[in-house]
């Protein structure tokens, strides 16, 4: 697929079926995000995998979250099983004099967009979701989240299972001014 068809035509897919990016594609998914632009080379990012049993075990996190944090726990627990696949990613900051703690975390949301787009890039496709779960005191604490860093991003993967709709296509002139 070329550059700008990608950047061009991606969009985002929430119903998601197997089979996942596994091995070499995988891999190819998760060497995207690392090349996410990082200021001072700092490397604010972390990614946790999540698919086969791993679904199971986030799925009970997101029910005690919801138990604990009044949210709708039924639901919690239904919501890693709309994809195969799940990268979790965390923002990392790190001090440093020069790269601000906000310059970290949009590189951490770069990852997000460079995984997604090499998983389109090579036939699948996925959607990038936050809601409470990412925002959770108890999600945090039991995927073991140091207090500095930040989930932003649940990353869901698979295949497409439905047709992509018409690009919503926005006119520039209502975005960018010239100085
Ligand atoms: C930081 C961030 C968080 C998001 N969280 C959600 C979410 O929790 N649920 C959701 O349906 N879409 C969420 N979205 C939006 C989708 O990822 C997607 O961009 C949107 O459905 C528009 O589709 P498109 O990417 O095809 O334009 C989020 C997007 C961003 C950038």
């Amino acid at each position: 697929m070329k550059a700008l068809d990608l950047l061009l035509n991606r969009q985002s897919c929430p119903r998601l079926t197997a089979p996942a990016p596994e091995g070499a594609e995988l891999e190819t998914i998760w060497k995207a995000g690392l090349r996410t632009p990082d200021h001072g080379g700092l490397t604010p990012w972390r990614f946790i995998h999540v698919s086969g049993e791993g679904l199971g075990k986030l799925a009970d996190i997101f029910e005690q979250a919801a138990l604990a944090e009044a949210g709708d726990s039924e639901k919690a627990k239904t919501m890693p099983f709309r994809a195969p696949l799940i990268t979790i990613v965390i923002a990392s900051p790190k001090e440093h004099a020069k790269v601000p703690e906000i310059e970290q975390v949009i590189s951490a949301g770069c990852a997000v967009h460079a995984m997604q787009m090499a998983a389109f890039a090579q036939g699948y496709n996925g959607i990038w979701r936050t809601g409470p779960m990412a925002y959770s005191a108890t999600v945090k604490q039991q995927l073991g989240l140091a207090e500095h860093e930040s989930i932003v991003g649940f990353l869901y993967l698979g295949s497409p299972q439905t047709k992509a709709s018409k690009v919503r296509e926005l006119a520039f002139e209502d975005y960018v001014s010239w100085l």
